[in-house]
């Protein structure tokens, strides 16, 4: 497990900015004043703060980005970070800015200067997202990153939105740890057993076996693990933080996707372990919702699988009876995100009656040709309802686009032998899938279908996250929830920010 990084809130004093060791980070506009003491320190620096914030480097930055003056004179630290960020900044930008400081800092000691701005807490998360790296396979010791003094007017008045960030950035750590885990490690056995560690924080923990899926008829999913050592399983968590009907949070887990006996070629398979991110996204949004203790009801079913060729294994042609009743014709064997999420949100319906209900899936590679890396496709049954998320994904600058259900495109599963056939054809891809999902979601329920395989990890990192695992969609989901099933904090009046 990856733990966040030490981050102090201590009083901002000239004294211990001109002692800092390692590396100082300041943050300033070209053509706003410096603070008095961001003018202490360019007095000690011989006016190389104002020359640099001066200067055509700096004034080139964008909002949220960053620079490195070496050894600066007549202070301690041996470098200091200058992000370029305007007084008032949106909550994108200032997290930019705090990870575009993380970054330079890599892991040295590193004191930042916050001062009375009122975007601290959201620096603070900035910094945390991006210090995270998954070093758990790693064998030669790296040194463990040094902490970090965030220098603050009033650090009584940030403890309280530094904690939230911390439970927000514990969340993402998490779901990037189990995304990020190789297959081997991570089987659906011991996904189901660190799950199980979310009882310590007051969530509620079951593990259905394949005993219980078979007595409650989840075939469609149990087709998909068949072929495979490790065994199926559904894991239900419930954060019980208010009374009343839950919200339900569904993931599609495939440990691993080798296709099963549709067997997918070789090049690129092995980034079929992040395969459960939508599990993943739903274990990190429980754990941040308990850490940060959310007066929500709120469910997390997962479906946790894997999908191997053998000789137990499905084979294209077969039919199966899903927990609805419905019959499906399995065509293509690869299309078996599908099949495990139609029984699990069929459970959590029958079982849960959500007042809303999102599920997770990286659900097709047709949404990364459409929406590539940037946005998560999203579908949804109700308009009021994704309004609110893609409101949320927004302020949260999670990359997220609606895309339809259409009518047109469910003829494409009509099977010559079964209810429905689990692929249609090429065109419109990521959309046959949500319309079969969508023929497991009951009319009345408010639901939206996320197919995160494009966000999910990433090549090349992002201003958030180092190379791999994002852990998209914690941060949106948990707004969603704080901002549409939560009683608003006691004198708080309008807008949260
Ligand atoms: N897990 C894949 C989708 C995927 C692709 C996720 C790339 C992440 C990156 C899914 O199970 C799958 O194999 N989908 C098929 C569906 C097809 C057989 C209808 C696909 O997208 O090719
Ligand atoms: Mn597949
Ligand atoms: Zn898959």
């Amino acid at each position: 497990m990856t733990d966040l990084i030490a981050l102090d809130l201590l009083p901002a004093e000239a004294e211990t900015l001109l002692k800092a060791p390692g590396r100082l980070a300041l943050i300033a506009e070209a053509g706003e004043t410096l603070s008095p003491l961001q003018r202490r320190l360019d007095r000690a620096m011989r006016g190389g703060l104002k020359r640099a914030v001066a200067s055509e480097v700096f004034g080139k930055l964008k909002p949220g980005e960053a620079m490195t003056l070496s050894f600066p004179p007549g202070i301690e630290a041996e470098a200091v970070i200058l992000a370029r960020l305007p007084k008032r900044a949106g909550v994108e930008a200032s997290r930019k800015a705090g990870a575009a400081i993380a970054k330079a800092a890599s892991g040295k000691a590193l004191t930042l200067l916050a001062g009375n701005r009122r975007d601290a807490a959201d620096l603070a998360l900035g910094v945390m997202l991006r210090s995270y790296a998954f070093t758990a396979h790693k064998t030669a010791e790296e040194d463990p990153p040094e902490g970090v003094r965030m220098l603050v007017s009033n650090p009584e008045a940030l403890a309280a939105p530094v904690e939230r960030a911390r439970a927000l950035a514990a969340g993402v750590f998490w779901t990037r740890d189990l995304v990020n885990e190789p297959a081997n490690v991570l089987t659906t056995t011991e996904f189901a057993s660190r799950l199980e560690e979310l009882t310590a924080l007051g969530v509620e923990v079951e593990v259905l076996d394949e005993p219980a899926l078979e007595k409650l008829g989840m075939r469609t999913l149990l087709s998909v693990g068949q072929g495979s050592e490790t065994p199926t399983r559904v894991v239900v968590m419930q954060w019980k933080g208010a009374e009343g009907a839950p919200f339900a949070l569904v993931g599609k887990g495939v440990v691993f996707d080798t296709g099963g006996i549709s067997l997918k070629p070789a090049g690129g398979m092995e980034d079929m372990t992040m395969d459960m991110g939508g599990a993943g996204t739903v274990a990190g949004t429980m754990k941040a919702l308990a850490l940060r203790k959310a007066k929500a009801h709120v469910v997390g079913l997962v479906g946790l699988v894997e999908n191997m060729p053998d000789g137990r294994a499905t084979r294209p042609g077969d039919v199966v009876r899903s927990m609805k009743g419905d019959t499906v014709e399995i065509i293509n064997t690869d299309a078996e995100g599908r099949l495990v999420l139609a029984d699990v949100l069929w459970y959590a319906q029958e079982r849960f009656k959500p007042v809303g209900m999102v599920n997770l899936a990286t659900l097709t590679g047709a949404i990364i040709v459409g929406l590539g890396h940037e946005f998560a496709g999203v579908f949804s049954n109700n308009d009021k309802f994704v309004g609110d998320f893609l409101k949320a994904a927004n302020a949260e600058a999670e990359g997220a686009w609606r895309m339809p259900l259409s009518p047109a495109l469910d003829k494409q599963l009509k099977s010559n032998i079964a209810d429905m056939k689990n692929v249609g054809g090429r065109p419109g891809g990521s959309i046959t899938a949500a319309m079969f999902l969508n023929r497991f979601v009951k009319p009345e329920v408010p639901w939206i279908h996320l197919d995160i395989a494009g966000v999910a990890s990433v090549k090349n990192g992002t201003d958030l996250a180092p190379k791999g695992a994002t852990g998209w969609g914690v941060l949106a989901l948990n707004r969603l929830i704080e901002t549409g099933y939560e009683p608003r904090p006691e004198g708080k009046t309008g807008k949260r920010g």
